[in-house]
């Protein structure tokens, strides 16, 4: 039998990139997001598409019993608010970023880690950002990215002993519909410190989550693999 993972976010941009590979692979995949009025996966087989929005992180457990249980988890989803600036940050905004790109991935580990301890296999990516490392203009998004880093961490370590591995990886901008939202000056800003003077493809920042989710090994757990051209190596 297949495996069977949960992509939230898998029908745009990175996480498309990141269904298209596991389908390739043979996988059985679960995608979880908004819209779907555009996602070319909608009605292929081995591929369930859930309407949800991830922003309602009480839903969640109703959610996870919808979709069973899975072997890979892929926390994928997540957005930024650049038009907000850090003393000019609506309250709700605020809240609704923590719970997209933080409280639901975290949420989702808790739930879908169950059924990953008692088969004693389990494989979690999360998508967190450079933003989390270099201190970002949109504070909250950054300081959500930074949170899904240190609870990669801690999450490998309290799993880890199950057989479950426990990873993120950290893209700079990346040519998706998330650059709309960013302005034109920092993104030539951004370009001039990045080695080949350009984004990443949707498919690079895939290869690197379907590797973590997949092929890598058990003792490759807790790590961040950034992926961002030398534009901040460390
Ligand atoms: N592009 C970049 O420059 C970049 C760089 C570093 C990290 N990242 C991270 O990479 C991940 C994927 O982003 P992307 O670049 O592929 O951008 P994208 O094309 O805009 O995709 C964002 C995905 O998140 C889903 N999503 C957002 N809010 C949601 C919500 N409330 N409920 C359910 N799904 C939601 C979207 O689905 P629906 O809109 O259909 O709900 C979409 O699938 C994000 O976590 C992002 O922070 C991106």
């Amino acid at each position: 039998m297949s495996k069977k993972v949960l992509i939230t976010g898998g029908n745009k941009g990175i996480g498309l990139a990141v269904s298209r590979a596991m389908l390739e692979f043979g996988y059985e995949i679960v995608i979880v997001a908004r819209d779907f009025d555009t996602c070319p996966l909608v009605g292929v087989e081995k591929v369930t598409c859930i309407e949800y929005d991830l922003s309602d992180v009480d839903g969640l457990k109703e959610l996870a019993n919808t979709v069973g249980n899975i072997d890979i988890l892929i926390n994928n989803a997540g957005y930024m608010q650049p038009k907000y600036t850090y003393n000019n940050y609506p309250k709700e905004a605020r809240e609704h970023i923590m719970n997209v790109d933080l409280y639901t991935p975290v949420e989702l580990m808790n739930i879908f880690s169950e059924h990953m301890k008692k088969q004693k296999y389990g494989r979690i990516v999360n998508t967190a950002s450079i933003a989390g490392q270099i201190g970002h203009p949109d504070v909250w998004y950054g300081m959500a990215k930074a949170a899904l880093i240190n609870a990669t961490k801690i999450y490998g370590k309290l799993l880890g002993s199950y057989g479950i591995t426990v990873n993120c990886v950290a893209p700079s901008p990346t040519e998706t519909d998330m650059q709309k939202d960013n302005s034109e000056e920092r993104k030539a800003e951004f370009k001039k410190t990045v080695a080949t003077g350009r984004f990443a493809t949707p498919e690079e920042v895939a290869k690197a989550i379907v590797w973590l989710a997949t092929d890598c090994p058990e003792y490759i757990n807790g790590i961040c693999i950034d992926i961002n051209n030398c534009s901040y190596p460390r």
